[in-house]
């Protein structure tokens, strides 16, 4: 059992956009700074100005970091979907549960042609699920650190610099619910990734309906009473200052990502630290999300289309459903460069991994 999906000619997928929902929130999760799982939004941060001229490498020596070598399959987005589904005693009405990670890759795919992925993907109750291929994250990694070696700071320093970015940017209560001091002391404060607030949203792009996760960095101001209404998210970014044309266009293929990313989860508002190239920060900027592809369209010569991207992924999703069909575990790949994304099977049956046994035991019982 094999197919092909051609991504090219994008030139195919130009043209007005296909539908899309907004996306609303239906439940959220938590990770603690031991990376311990919880439902709810108790890991949750509020945007808070961060003083300029900080040094983003300081800290660096204590940064408690996350080991993501680990495989965590789908299961603390599948834990807080039967959490919601105890809660309405129906199911989700999802075509695909994925991480919004794994969306992000599919969307930018007509105008990426340097990174490769790879899914597993397995049809359950007439829902597709896909997780990352943790062996192929796990080895693209590790080329990435051998082959992008330039001048400047090491890779895990520039890397560090985004975390470091968000404990200034952010508190972990509203600012009137704040001590001075807390607010005060975020230069000094440890930086650690393991606490992470994830978002799942009900979503959709063309005919599929999404439920997706994903990280969300902050909160503006406050949620919402109604549930569903719209939620001040903001992802924070970190970026090198811009001196000329060439970092303009730089960022404007940056901001390809980070629209996507932020559109997929309805997060309204991007705000962008702009470092310098040894990771002092400069200047802080606030953009907001739906304005991107205008301001990309509106250069001579944009890198990527928003429309296009939307209008790829719906094709590309609605040929899943027809290609994923029947029982086992299937890869979704595309090697770097490749004309095509391959979907193939690699268990005939079963699910693999990709479902949880509590998952599995809700479902049936449901
Ligand atoms: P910057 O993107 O500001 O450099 P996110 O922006 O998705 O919230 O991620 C926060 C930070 O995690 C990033 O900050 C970056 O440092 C790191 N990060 C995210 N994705 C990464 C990846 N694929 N590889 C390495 N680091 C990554
Ligand atoms: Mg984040
Ligand atoms: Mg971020």
């Amino acid at each position: 059992m094999s197919a092909q999906f051609p991504v090219q000619p994008i030139g195919r997928f130009a043209g007005a956009s296909q539908p899309v929902r907004r996306p609303k929130e239906i439940a959220c999760f938590s990770y603690n700074e031991n990376h311990e799982f919880s439902i709810g939004d108790s890991s949750m941060k509020w945007y808070y100005t961060p003083q300029l001229g900080a040094d983003l490498s300081r800290g660096f020596d204590t940064f408690q970091k996350l080991d993501d070598s680990k495989d965590e399959h789908l299961d603390s987005l599948l834990t807080t979907i039967v959490s919601h589904e105890k809660e309405t005693g129906k199911r989700i009405d999802a075509h695909f549960v994925t991480w919004r990670g794994m969306m992000t890759k599919i969307m930018a795919t007509p105008f990426d042609n340097q990174d490769g992925f790879e899914m597993n993907a397995t049809l359950y109750q007439d829902c597709i699920f896909i997780e990352e291929n943790n062996a192929y994250k796990v080895a693209s990694r590790r080329n990435e650190g051998q082959n992008r070696r330039r001048h400047g700071p090491p890779l895990e320093v520039m890397q560090f610099w985004g975390y470091k970015f968000e404990t200034l940017a952010t508190m972990p209560a509203p600012w009137g619910d704040t001590e001075r001091a807390l607010i005060e002391n975020r230069e000094s404060e440890v930086v650690n990734n393991k606490a992470q607030y994830c978002s799942v949203v009900r979503t959709g792009i063309g005919k599929a309906i999404l439920c997706l996760g994903g990280e969300v960095d902050a909160i503006w101001d406050s949620k919402p009473a109604q549930k569903g209404s719209p939620i001040n998210w903001v992802e924070l970014k970190t970026s090198a200052e811009i001196r000329g044309p060439g970092d303009v266009e730089n960022f404007h293929r940056k901001l390809m990502k980070y629209w996507i990313q932020s559109f997929l989860l309805g997060v309204p508002k991007i705000i962008v630290g702009f470092r310098s190239r040894d990771g002092i920060l400069l200047d802080v900027q606030e953009i907001e999300t739906q304005r991107i592809p205008e301001t990309v369209n509106g250069k001579p010569n944009p890198s990527w289309n928003a429309d296009m991207c939307v209008n790829f992924a719906a094709a590309f999703l609605e040929f899943l459903m027809h290609t994923i069909n029947d029982e086992g575990v299937w890869r979704i790949r595309r090697q770097p460069k490749s004309p095509m994304i391959e979907v193939f099977k690699v268990e005939e049956t079963g699910h693999g991994d990709i479902l949880s046994d509590d998952f599995k035991n809700w479902r049936i019982k449901l």
